[in-house]
C-alpha cells in the first residue's frame, strides 16, 4: 500500500468505519463506483462554490482552485473505470452525510466559513479513511487507484483544516470540531437504507 501516514486522519476522525459498511460496499461494487464519481464531482463543486462566495481570501482561492482541479481529475479517472467496466452511470440520490453535517454550520460569518471548512476537512478525512479501509478487499486495479487517491484526500484534509485554523482561534476550532465530530460519528455508525460512499451501516 501507499506510504501515507494515516495517524493524523485517524486521530482527527471520531470513529473508524464499521466493518459492516465495508461488507456493504463489497455487496455493491457498481454503486460504490457510481457514488464515488458523484463524490468527486461534488468535492469540486463545493470548492468552486466557496471560491465564488469568499473572493476576499486569496489563500483560500488558490488552495481551493487547485483542489477543485484535482477533484475533477479524480472524477475523470472514476468515469474511465466506469466505462472500462461497462457500468451505467444513473442519477443517484445523495447520501444524507454531507447535508446533515452542513446543518451544523453556523449561520453568521465568519463562523459560517470556519465551520464549512471544518466540514470539508471531515469529509476529506473520512474519504481517505474509507479508501484505506477498502484497499485490502478490492481487486488490484481498484486498490491501486484508491491508494493513489488516498494521498490526495489526506492533503485535502490538511488544506481545509489549515484554512479553518487560520481564520479562528484554536479554542473555537476545537469547540466546533467537537460538535461536528459528534454528528459525524452518528452518521457513520448509524443506519442508512441506501448504500453510499459516505453512508452509515445497513439495518440488519
Ligand atoms: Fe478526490
Ligand atoms: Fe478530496
Amino acid at each position: 500500500m501507499s506510504a501515507v501516514d494515516l495517524s493524523a486522519i485517524n486521530g482527527f476522525l471520531p470513529c473508524v468505519t464499521p466493518q459492516a459498511w465495508v461488507a456493504w460496499a463489497l455487496d455493491n461494487p457498481q454503486l460504490l463506483l457510481v457514488d464515488h464519481a458523484n463524490c468527486e464531482k461534488k468535492a469540486a463543486s463545493t470548492a468552486l462554490n466557496l471560491m465564488y462566495r469568499y473572493v476576499e481570501h486569496p489563500r483560500l482561492l488558490h488552495k481551493l482552485s487547485r483542489l477543485a482541479r484535482e477533484e475533477l481529475r479524480h472524477f475523470e479517472q472514476v468515469l474511465g473505470l466506469l466505462q472500462k467496466r461497462n457500468i451505467d452511470y444513473p442519477q443517484l440520490s445523495a447520501s444524507r452525510y454531507a447535508g446533515e453535517l452542513r446543518k451544523q454550520v453556523r449561520g453568521n460569518e465568519p463562523g459560517r466559513l470556519v465551520d464549512t471548512l471544518l466540514v470539508g476537512a471531515l469529509i476529506e478525512a473520512r474519504s481517505c479513511e474509507r479508501f484505506a479501509a477498502l484497499i485490502p478487499v478490492l481487486d488490484d486495479e481498484l486498490a491501486a487507484f484508491y491508494g493513489s487517491l488516498l494521498k490526495s484526500e489526506a492533503r485535502h484534509f490538511q488544506d481545509y483544516l489549515a484554512l479553518a485554523s487560520a481564520l479562528a482561534p484554536e479554542t473555537e476550532v476545537t469547540a466546533r470540531l467537537a460538535v461536528l465530530r459528534a454528528r459525524e460519528a452518528e452518521l457513520i455508525c448509524g443506519h442508512d437504507t441506501e448504500f453510499r460512499f459516505h453512508s452509515g451501516v445497513p439495518h440488519t
